[in-house]
């Protein structure tokens, strides 16, 4: 486990005072699961049970809804998350492609992180941007009408920019 995916005292105290405030909302499973996936930059069993006793949610549901969505995840997440869209539009345009490409150059499996932890790799539903499918995201940052050369490109960028920081880093 990375550094930044440890559940520190810190975090918890913030999640719990997140909790606190989303207990005032009429549905407050959905933000407090936001909060969490924010906070930790996963949502493991042991959070899930916290939200459970808290929200007087069944585990079941909670675990439900987590591992249907794509924003959450119950294991560690790497710095950045690369999510390739699977729905239909995407993928009668060849994002199974884009996918593939991803898992052969990052050599991981789809909802696996590099050893590094820089990297985590999503396989995503719609994410609404059908108009330009095949889409792709790093981070907050969505790449439509994309392509494998595309990808390729994307991923050579970010490891550019990891060797950079690393000297930077280095130097200072
Ligand atoms: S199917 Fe990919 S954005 Fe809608």
């Amino acid at each position: 486990m990375n550094a930044h995916s440890q559940i520190t005292s810190e975090k918890l105290a913030l999640f719990h005072l997140q909790l606190e405030k989303n207990k005032s909302l009429p549905g407050p499973l959905m933000p407090t699961l936001h909060d969490a996936q924010h906070i930790f930059g996963y949502i493991p069993l042991s959070i899930q049970k916290i939200i459970s006793n808290e929200l007087g949610e069944s585990i079941a549901k909670i675990n439900g809804v987590v591992t249907f969505y794509g924003n959450f995840s119950v294991t560690p997440r790497g710095k950045r998350t690369i999510g390739v869209c699977l729905g239909t539009a995407c993928y009668v345009r060849g994002s199974k492609n884009i996918m593939d490409t991803m898992e052969d150059d990052l050599k991981i499996k789809s909802g696996e992180t590099t050893k590094d932890g820089e990297i985590t790799l999503a396989a995503t539903r719609c994410i609404g941007a059908c108009g330009l499918a095949p889409v792709f995201s790093v981070g907050d940052h969505i790449y439509g009408n994309s392509s494998v050369s595309k990808a390729k490109q994307v991923l050579k960028e970010i490891r550019e920019a990891a060797e950079l920081k690393v000297k930077t880093d280095e130097a200072q």
